[in-house]
């Protein structure tokens, strides 16, 4: 397992180019089991995530190859309806699969996802999804079960308790493409991710439309075609970086961004002080001419703050002097790197699903543990501004979504070196029972 060394406090400069989104491309690689033709998806990410989905689609008998480093050629002519619980039980995202498979074949048996370290992530809505288009969903022995004999186009509700739900609206969206009849989805979510599906699947020759809402239509078809696909740029790799450049106090151009997937977050970066100028696919951050201000925010279903960049929020806020408040709106319980972050030295208590956050001048590099992908990210985000040394441990974690993620920081005038464990300091190892 690799670790990461980080020597901090050195502002962050020049340009860095995002990366394909992970999150639009898992569903990308199932929707291409839609069809039997060959499908090319451009512009994704080098990570394991994708390893592990592009590994279940061979398992599931789909020729599978790499054309390039961000290239992927799929041609599903034959496939089973079942996949390995091995695979599935590494990335939750794979339950992505139920949609097309019972579209598809008509039938489907997935292992359940496992738990969570950010909270609790049922999946009650995607079985209400594939029930309410008329398919028998069993749930026994830890495989979700799934038989379309009878599917019918049907008017389906998708909001739950923390609002609409990503992938159980792309589960949705890829059945009802091939199912008879209008299904109409209310409250369905509209993440850029998902409006990143219905264009691949309308170029597969599917017929949606509200894009971007929370209310799309679908009229079945009969059949789809394969397509040549580019997946959209991470916005969570994006804000990543911003917030990476806003920590340091550096001065940091995104290339190849989606700007107006980025709109509340942006908001909130200027709302406490921070200067950026922003063009449709371009963005700088510069170092801040004045003390930032304290921070409110709240992470909610897309266009509000996205979840996966509240961690790296409080990181930056861990340095803002002042009283900021992060509440958690999607997984009130998604604060597992706060632990890691007091060993830095800040200063944060969870009230019931908010970060109280009291603003300190510094932080004091430390070992620390990662615990899940974007908890990593913040750890490594407060490991560049903190004085010293910082160990992070666990980083396999980070390789599942940030692509090259110390390269294209060492590129910037970081200091951030990958070394195995066992180059881990004894005085600084961590217990890891
Ligand atoms: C997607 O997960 C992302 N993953 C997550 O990113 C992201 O945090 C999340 O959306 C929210 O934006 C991928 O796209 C692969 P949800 P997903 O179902 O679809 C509740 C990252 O770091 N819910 O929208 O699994 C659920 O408990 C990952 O890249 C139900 O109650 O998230 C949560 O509170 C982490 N019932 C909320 O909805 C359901 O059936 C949102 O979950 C499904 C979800």
């Amino acid at each position: 397992m690799d670790i990461f060394q980080i020597s901090g406090e050195k502002p962050l400069h020049g340009t860095v180019q995002v990366s394909g989104s992970k999150n639009a491309a898992l569903p990308l690689f199932a929707a291409s089991l839609l069809s039997d033709q060959e499908t090319i998806l451009e512009n994704v990410p080098d990570l394991s995530d994708i390893n592990f989905m592009a590994e279940i689609l061979s398992e599931l008998g789909a020729e599978i190859s790499r054309i390039d480093n961000n290239t992927w050629k799929i041609k599903p002519t034959s496939i089973s309806f079942r996949a390995p619980y091995e695979l599935v039980r590494k990335m939750r995202a794979s339950v992505c699969l139920l949609g097309p498979l019972v579209a598809r074949l008509r039938r489907a048996e997935i292992p359940m996802p496992g738990g969570c370290v950010i909270g609790h992530r049922p999946i009650d809505l995607h079985v209400k999804a594939l029930q309410s288009l008329g398919a028998e969903v069993e749930l026994s022995n830890g495989v979700v079960k799934v038989l379309g004999r009878k599917l019918r186009g049907n008017t389906i509700f998708l909001g739950g308790r923390h609002g609409s739900a990503v992938t159980g609206t792309a589960n949705a969206l890829m059945l009802a493409v091939l199912t008879p009849g209008k299904t109409i989805l209310e409250g369905c979510a509209c993440e850029p991710e998902i409006s990143d599906l219905c264009k691949m699947l309308i170029r597969m020759g599917a017929q949606i439309v509200g894009i971007g809402s929370h209310r799309l239509t679908i009229e079945g078809v009969s059949k789809l075609d394969g397509c040549k696909h580019k997946v959209i740029p991470d916005r969570i790799e994006a804000g990543t970086y911003l917030l990476a450049g806003a920590i340091t106090k550096g001065e940091i151009t995104l290339e190849g961004v989606e700007t107006s997937h980025l709109g509340s977050f942006l908001n909130l970066l200027e709302s406490i002080g921070i200067h950026l100028t922003k063009k449709e696919n371009q963005i700088k951050i510069y170092p801040p001419s004045d003390r930032l201000k304290p921070i409110e925010a709240v992470a909610l279903p897309y266009p509000g703050i996205p979840t996966d960049l509240q961690a790296q929020i409080c990181a930056l806020a861990s340095l803002i002097p002042g009283l900021s408040v992060i509440t958690e709106r999607v997984y009130p319980s998604r604060f597992m790197h706060v632990p890691e972050l007091q060993r830095m030295g800040a200063h944060i208590s969870i009230e019931s699903s908010s970060a109280i956050i009291r603003g300190t001048n510094q932080l004091n590099g430390a070992p620390v543990m990662a615990s899940d992908l974007r908890a990593s990210a913040a750890l490594i985000l407060a490991g560049l501004a903190a004085k010293g040394e910082t160990w992070v441990q666990r980083i396999y974690h980070l390789d599942r979504g940030y692509e090259t993620f110390e390269n294209k920081l060492n590129k910037l005038g970081a200091e951030v070196k990958r070394l195995p464990e066992s180059e881990l300091p004894n005085s600084v190892s961590i217990n890891n029972n």
